[in-house]
């Protein structure tokens, strides 16, 4: 055959595979998510997510630091308070368990970037992610109140040393209010990364086992997004950019790799990804019966949160990308 283009020729060796590859994954592109919980002593295995476990504070700094020296540069905190209430006091206390757990990791392992998530799930009584009223069972979660603690949480971690805030509640406006939070309280500095695109996704399962933090009543959906919207996702990065966020999140991560590709190209802000628990738990549960080489199928996942354009990957594992991609 007389072929003028020969896709294969560049195919040939791994020499000339590696040459021209498009899209690279490097050990700088992860945030690995850590459970830190008062209520424990060590660290207690999340059933639904093998290898992750909640940390007491030791364990939390323990696993940061095997982390870190592994080649991981983020941390993404949730915590896990001993008491929960209807006002998540605990979300925003000047001692919680984040806030400790923060000003901690930042004494031990100052050059870890800390990045803390910021919702009220995790601290209310009732699990959702604002101030909820019961109407006959169904949540009512109220907007501005609700906005309000997101801003003194927010500012909480910062002074505990937070390098990041990334809400993740999806109230509307919390971003511009929380950028004026920090920035009258004099933490202009500190990033503000937004939950943009996030979905009601059944893919939250087993994280919240994880963080403790499932609706006792009702679900999220008057909330987060209905997983049909992609316009909608647009319309709500194009308010978080407007509101002053530095980096937007799309969330889950695989089935939505549309919107990371869709938000990269019309904003070009750096793009975050977050690959969730229940990503992990199918990839774990398939791997753990045989079917699935785990190394190959997560490094291909990760080229492809790339290759749709995402700059960072939230992933729980990490730890385990930086090690393969350093050849450990
Ligand atoms: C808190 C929050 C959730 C996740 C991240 N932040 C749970 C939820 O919205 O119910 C999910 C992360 C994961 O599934 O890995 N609002």
């Amino acid at each position: 055959m007389n072929l003028t283009r020969r896709p294969r020729r560049l195919r040939s060796t791994p020499q000339l595979r590696a040459l021209v590859r498009e899209t690279v994954v490097t050990a700088d592109d992860f945030i690995l998510p850590l459970f830190v919980s008062e209520k424990i002593k060590g660290r207690v295995p999340v059933a639904s997510m093998p290898g992750v476990a909640q940390l007491d504070e030791d364990e939390l700094l323990a696993e940061a630091r095997d982390a870190h020296a592994a080649g991981v540069r983020a941390v993404l905190l949730f915590g896990i308070p001993a008491v929960k209430d209807e006002q998540a006091s605990q979300a925003y206390a000047k001692n919680g368990v984040v806030q400790r757990a923060v000003r901690r990791l930042k004494k031990e392992l100052p050059a870890l970037l800390v990045i803390t998530d910021v919702c009220l799930c995790e601290y209310m009584s009732h699990g959702h992610c604002g101030i909820t009223e019961f109407h006959e069972g169904v949540p009512h979660v109220h907007n501005d109140a609700s906005v309000d603690l997101l801003v003194a949480s927010a500012v909480s971690h910062a002074q505990a040393g937070a390098d990041v805030v990334a809400p993740s509640d999806m109230m509307d406006g919390r971003i511009g209010a929380i950028r004026a939070g920090l920035d009258a309280a004099g933490f202009e500095h500190v990033v503000l990364m937004s939950y943009a695109a996030k979905f009601a996704s059944a893919f939250y399962g087993p994280f919240r086992d994880a963080a403790e933090s499932a609706p006792a009543a009702g679900d999220r959906r008057s909330y987060q997004m209905d997983a049909g919207n992609a316009l909608e996702a647009l319309r709500e990065v194009e308010m978080d950019v407007e509101e002053g966020a530095d980096i937007v999140m799309v969330k889950p991560g695989l089935p939505y790799l549309d919107l990371v590709w869709r938000i990269k190209e019309r904003f070009e802000l750096p793009t975050a990804v977050y690959q969730v628990s229940g990503e992990y738990a199918m990839v774990k549960a398939a791997v753990a019966n045989g079917w699935l080489d785990e190394r190959a199928v997560v490094m291909e996942q990760m080229q492809a949160f790339k290759r749709a354009g995402a700059d960072l990957i939230i992933s729980y594992w990490a730890k385990e990308c930086v090690g393969w991609l350093r050849g450990n």
